[in-house]
């Protein structure tokens, strides 16, 4: 599966970790940022967005600082449901219930081993489908 993943300054480091722990997994197409230099997470989040909504990617992955950045960009996006998620718990439900196409992560509140519970956790979780199907169908504006 090759998924698109970014990230502002402040997930950088994050990001470039979880490609090297995740390389033998998934395919991952890097939309940036590509160093520690101060960016605006607007830029990055906007892209990724449109190439998943697109389908050019089934799922994205976006890191910023606290993670409400990068979500509140996506989620402008029709047919986006991006999911903030700060455990495992919690993105295995965005998967369950939310059939979230991206997975958003706060950099600066978790520590890495916690982002790859969270990356398995998302990735190896299907949509419940059922009544949550009814409830996303309602998400569109
Ligand atoms: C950058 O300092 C920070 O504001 C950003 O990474 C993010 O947390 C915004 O939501």
């Amino acid at each position: 599966m090759k998924v698109i993943i970014a990230s502002d300054h402040a997930g950088y480091a994050l990001k470039e970790r979880l490609k090297t722990v995740f390389q033998n997994v998934m395919e991952f197409e890097d939309g940036g940022t590509f160093s520690e230099e101060s960016v605006d997470y607007p830029d990055f989040a906007h892209p990724l967005s449109e190439k998943v909504a697109k389908q050019e990617f089934p799922f994205g992955i976006l890191i910023c600082g606290t993670g409400n950045g990068m979500a509140m960009c996506a989620n402008k996006h029709r047919d986006i449901r991006a999911g903030l998620c700060w455990n495992a718990d919690i993105a295995r439900l965005v998967r369950q219930h939310n059939n979230a196409n991206i997975l958003v992560m706060p950099a600066r509140f978790i520590p890495e081993e916690t982002a790859v519970e969270i990356m398995h956790a998302f990735f190896e979780t299907d949509f419940e489908g059922g009544r949550h199907q009814r409830r996303i169908d309602k998400i569109n504006i």
